[in-house]
């Protein structure tokens, strides 16, 4: 992908980001995603580009998306695009850190097709490269992490979603005396800090969305790391009650639609076929990756991390300056001197 092509994609997140800032902490997830989905619509549709949403997300939660086959831009190179407006939903309805806004490119066909359920995900960091199978036991998996990073398994960092679904496995796994760090939400993140240089972990394992997995993919396999994931039915995940039950046979179907399949351990390569390969994340609230959107009267500033299959990985900090009064929106009250 050519330079200027990849640059133009952080506008993409820089525009979600700065959209969705505006609802932190109002309590309304689906208003932040939709005017994070709106930003990101408009702005990939100005690209020179063809663009295709191989990966679109909310269907989890109901929230609006970027629909999967939607076509954007103005004509140009054929690219498939992973979206996730907002990597952190409730974080950012609730005011709290690590939300983002997330995207991946690659050429045409070369990204997994996985509809919006849920995915098992095993990453490590490149130095523990081609030693994981998730068909195994997670526990043998980290014994030959362990290995692989001449470390004792309990040296090993884990990090995992503070989910009830993962309780059994955190507790098993600190009964071996690994440490395992527990986010409430945002595995993109977590995934990015398992694989960066300066990355505080060894391994990522949770089970989060599909979505999230191609799109982490691509940054771990830009980074050199190696990821694994198998698609699982809501009723795997969450239990058998008769909603999760009907949930299961739409995801059946949209396995088939889109060709995915249930259970089966896809490989780094069959989630990101392409060595070309662009990730870029901005950020919406302080975070581990990247700082927030700062807003003064004047400015408002963004930080997004821009990853490439080259090896670049770039941290760009925009300072827009606002036109006077461009925070106003209300005309000031001149009070009557009453002297
Ligand atoms: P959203 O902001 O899109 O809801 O995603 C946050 C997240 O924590 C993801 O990072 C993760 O993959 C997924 O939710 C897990 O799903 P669930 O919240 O249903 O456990």
């Amino acid at each position: 992908m050519d330079e200027q092509l990849t640059y133009s994609f952080v506008k993409v997140t820089e525009a979600a980001a700065i959209a969705s800032y505006d609802h932190l902490g109002q309590g309304h997830k689906n208003k932040a995603d939709l005017a994070a989905v709106d930003a990101m619509r408009y702005e990939l549709n100005q690209m020179n580009i063809d663009g295709r949403i191989v990966i679109g997300e909310g269907e989890i939660d109901e929230a609006p998306m970027l629909y999967i086959g939607e076509l954007l831009g103005q004509g140009g190179t054929a690219l498939d695009i992973a979206v996730d407006p907002i990597d952190g939903t409730r974080m950012v309805a609730t005011g709290q850190d690590n939300a983002i806004t997330v995207l991946a490119a690659t050429p045409k066909d070369q990204m997994l097709a996985a509809p919006d359920m849920y995915m098992e995900k095993l990453v490590v960091s490149p130095q523990a490269k081609g030693v994981i199978d998730l068909e195994r036991p997670l526990i043998t998996n980290l014994r030959d992490i362990a290995r692989a990073l001449f470390k004792p398994i309990n040296q090993l960092r884990i990090v995992t979603l503070a989910k009830p679904r993962h309780q059994k496995m955190i507790n098993e796994l600190r009964d071996h005396g690994v440490q395992i760090f527990e986010y409430p939400d945002g595995d993109v993140i977590a995934s990015l800090q398992t694989c960066l240089p300066y990355g505080p972990f060894d391994v990522m394992y949770c089970i989060g969305g599909a979505p999230e997995g191609v799109i982490s993919a691509a940054a771990v396999k830009a980074l050199g790391g190696e990821m694994q994931g198998r698609l699982l039915l809501r009723s795997q995940v969450k239990g058998k009650n008769e909603q999760n039950l009907s949930h299961d046979s739409i995801e059946l179907e949209q396995c088939k639609k889109y060709g995915a399949q249930l259970g089966k351990v896809y490989s780094m390569n069959e989630l990101i076929c392409s060595q070309d390969i662009l990730f870029c994340a901005t950020g919406i609230t302080d975070g581990h990756i990247n700082t927030g959107i700062k807003k003064t009267d004047r400015t408002i500033s963004c930080e997004s991390l821009l990853i490439d299959g080259c090896g670049n990985v770039r941290l760009i900090r925009n300072t827009k300056l606002l036109p006077p009064n461009a925070n106003r929106s209300v005309k000031p009250v001149h009070l009557k001197s009453t002297a």
